[in-house]
């Protein structure tokens, strides 16, 4: 069983639902208003798990009622939750989601996440000896992301860096990540000098960029691949980069090419996007495998 461990953010989602955004200064009627657990690191935590990894969630939240379902949330999906701090002088993160017009837009208020120390990550050493692979995100401070990764490096870990939300990052850190998974916009903040393909022929099998719907691109050392996305009926896109990351670490750990754990990926994340909220379309395996199935009986119909 793959052994995950996952350092990053947990957010409560305040997600408001409107046929339209509203302009500077005016007021509108949405549709909908849910809270619902979300964060980058947490969402990935829960994708994992659903798909079967032995889950480590390390991070922060606020001794408050959203700290406590965060918690209670992450416990009912499986996942070892031992390596989360209560900071009893801060809140937990919020993001404040609008979903409107197909899309979404996010404010993220980092709270407690913006407190997640390098002690902690000097305290779980062990974990990350013994994990088959880490995840990190940028919703946490870069000082306490960039000791992780040396220690992976040092410890001869993989390390899957997901350079979200989008900032520029040491080149050093690039390098040392072992897999760098940004979307479109977030791989034009790290590279601005270059076009996407130099950038991609620079770090074979190693930088993964989703296009969303367009699909995935990267380079294997010979040629650029591009693995196209599934065909799709969109509700809510909020979460499907995290579950595409946690489901292609996956991949990786059980062993698959590169391109296959893009696909497997690509097949978990257009699977996320089919219900509202951030993890409520997240498949499990089953489900996964299910679709796979029927894909697979549709191609050989179609020979
Ligand atoms: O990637 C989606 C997540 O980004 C949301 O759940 C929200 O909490 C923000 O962190």
């Amino acid at each position: 069983m793959s052994n995950i461990v996952i350092i990053g953010s947990m957010n409560m989602d305040l997600v408001v639902i409107t046929s339209r955004r509203a302009h500077p200064g005016e007021t509108i009627f949405g549709e909908e208003f849910l809270t619902v657990p979300g964060g980058k690191g947490a969402n990935q935590a829960v994708a994992a798990a659903r798909l079967g990894a032995k889950v480590h969630m390390v991070g922060a939240v606020g001794n408050d009622s959203f700290g406590a379902s965060i918690f209670q949330n992450l416990k009912k999906e499986g996942i070892n939750t031992t390596n989360i701090q209560v900071l009893s002088d801060e809140s937990t993160g919020t993001a404040h989601i609008t979903v409107a017009e197909g899309d979404n837009t996010i404010i993220v208020i980092p709270a407690a996440n913006a407190r997640l120390s390098v002690d902690i990550i000097q305290s779980i050493r062990k974990l990350i000896e013994d994990a088959s692979i880490v995840i990190l995100q940028l919703e946490v401070p870069l000082t306490t992301v960039a000791y992780a990764i040396d220690l992976c490096n040092e410890l001869q870990t993989p390390v899957l860096l997901n350079p979200a939300p989008a900032q520029a990052l040491p080149k050093d850190m690039i390098d040392k990540a072992t897999y760098l998974t940004p979307n479109e916009h977030e791989a034009k903040i790290l590279f601005p000098d270059d076009e996407l393909e130099a950038v991609l022929k620079k770090y074979p099998n190693k930088l993964i960029v989703t296009e969303g719907e367009k699909g995935v691109r990267f380079y294997d050392g010979e040629q650029l691949i591009h693995v196209p996305a599934r065909n799709v009926e969109v509700v809510d896109t909020t979460g499907a980069g995290d579950t595409f990351n946690a489901a292609f670490a996956i991949g990786l750990t059980k062993g698959y090419k590169l391109k296959e754990a893009i696909e497997f990926a690509n097949l978990a994340a257009g699977l996320s996007v089919g219900r509202l909220g951030a993890q409520a379309g997240m498949p499990t395996l089953e489900q996964l495998i299910q679709v796979q199935g029927e894909m697979d009986e549709k191609n050989r119909r179609h020979q």
